[in-house]
């Protein structure tokens, strides 16, 4: 049987938490290239209007089989429901354990990142390209930050993930401000506030609208069951709407706040806006060696980019033990060890795809770039979908009496999330999933 559960400690615990998952990767490397390639502040509005609605209900539907079950992925298909659904949950375990070790590795990076910020006086262009390719050095880095993500999870609910989301988050924001300043004042910085912030309709096509579905899609956390698991820690007594609405805003709000430390410093130094996923890594290393103080401040973006990785991998493996928890009676301490040590094996040939392994191909594609296709582009659409279906087909109309307290009624809006779930969010997900070929 599973160990009693543990609940978030304070009424803001969710929000903590779910926000740190959100705020990944996906807002501080991500979304700030993606933005200034798709038309800018249109791009923006675009993407606050998916994630606030599309992104909102399926975010929602997550949270709710995960409290009205107070279950881990798959076994919250299965007490709700049982038959073929706990299918979903399964895709979603599987997206944590391929998305997991890859995810490491960039952390890795970052780590690797603050490390040669300290040792290098001027962070030399070309540097990072020699880092990842370097063969055990990126492994060691990989290692050092799963054994970070295991350290923390280990610890628990309460004392692990929420204490550790509580003091890291309003570091990151403070960290963020500073920045966001010395971006800003450099000469020439208005460039790119306008470039980010200035909508270009004349950019906006289909393309455009499908990359904000899937950059919202990804950077809410949702289709893995992250907000399964973190909803199974709600207490009975909170309602689920507000606590989803304030991790998707303070998710925007980073993502945001992302775009104004990068674009401002890429065009005050002259530099291409396009660069695409080598901006941050590449691009920002030579912005920085040229800045009065670049040192420090090359260190207190590596900084971020780790802590905003980090809370976003607890989450991961959160999934994968609670799983092994509820369902084969694992204890946390060795299912985080377990689980921990296997994905960092598993990771180790996506760490040297940018290496020696490089020539390794499947599909035109790199073990890392496989991993990261098989995962992001077809795994967790395929769990936001079931999540979302399940919702709109088989869970209504309980699902709507679980948004609130027990005694309180479900809100008016409920019927329009509904169909969000059944049909709306379901198909266009599939379409984005059918453009990612
Ligand atoms: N939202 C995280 C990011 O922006 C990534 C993530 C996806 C984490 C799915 C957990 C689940 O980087």
């Amino acid at each position: 049987m599973a160990q009693t559960r543990e609940n978030w400690r304070s009424r803001s615990g969710f929000i903590i938490a779910a926000a740190g998952s959100a705020v990944g990767l996906g807002n501080i490397w991500r979304f700030p290239y993606v933005a200034g390639e798709n038309g800018g502040g249109a791009f923006i509005a675009i993407y606050l209007g998916i994630v606030f609605t599309l992104g909102f209900s399926v975010f929602l539907a997550e949270q709710t089989i995960g409290r009205a079950s107070k279950r881990s992925p798959i076994a919250a298909f299965r007490t709700l429901r049982g038959g073929a659904w706990p299918i979903v949950g399964f895709i979603g375990v599987l997206a944590a354990v391929v998305i997991l070790p890859f995810y490491s590795v960039v952390g890795g990076w970052t780590f690797g990142f603050v490390w040669k910020s300290i040792l290098t006086t001027t962070a030399e262009a070309g540097s990072f390209g020699n880092f990842i390719s370097h063969g055990w050095l990126p492994i060691l880095f990989h290692a050092l930050f799963m054994s970070a993500t295991v350290g923390i999870v280990i610890a628990g609910v309460n004392s692990g993930i929420e204490r550790w989301c509580r003091i890291l988050l309003p570091g990151l924001v403070v960290i963020m401000i500073v920045l966001i300043i010395r971006s800003i004042t450099l000469s020439g910085a208005e460039k790119g506030l306008a470039f980010f912030l200035q909508p270009d309709f004349s950019k906006v096509t289909m393309a455009t609208i499908q990359a904000a579905l899937s950059q919202a899609f990804f950077s809410i956390s949702v289709g893995m069951g992250v907000m399964i698991t973190y909803g199974s820690y709600i207490a009975r007594e909170r309602s689920l709407p507000g606590d989803a609405a304030c991790v998707i805003g303070l998710d925007s709000l980073f993502a945001i706040l992302a775009g104004l430390i990068i674009l401002p410093a890429v065009f005050a130094m002259g530099q291409n806006p396009s660069a695409g996923p080598v901006l941050t890594f590449v691009t920002l290393p030579k912005i920085f060696a040229e800045i009065s103080g670049g040192t420090i401040f090359a260190i207190l973006f590596f900084v971020i980019l780790s802590v905003a990785a980090l809370t976003s991998a607890i989450s991961i493996l959160e999934v994968v033990v609670a799983h092994l928890s509820d369902e084969h009676d694992f204890s946390r301490h060795k299912g985080t060890i377990a689980t921990g040590i296997i994905l960092f094996l598993a990771g180790i040939p996506a760490a040297l795809s940018f290496g020696p392994w490089a020539d390794v191909t499947l599909f035109g594609m790199t073990i890392f770039d496989l991993m990261d296709f098989f995962a992001t582009k077809l795994l967790l659409p395929a769990g936001a979908i079931g999540m979302a279906l399940f919702i709109g087909w088989v869970f209504w109309p309980t699902a709507a009496d679980n948004l609130n307290r027990p005694d309180v009624s479900p809100p008016k809006w409920a019927p329009v999330w509904r169909w969000m779930c059944a049909i709306i969010s379901p198909a266009l997900i599939l379409w984005v999933m059918i453009g990612g070929f």
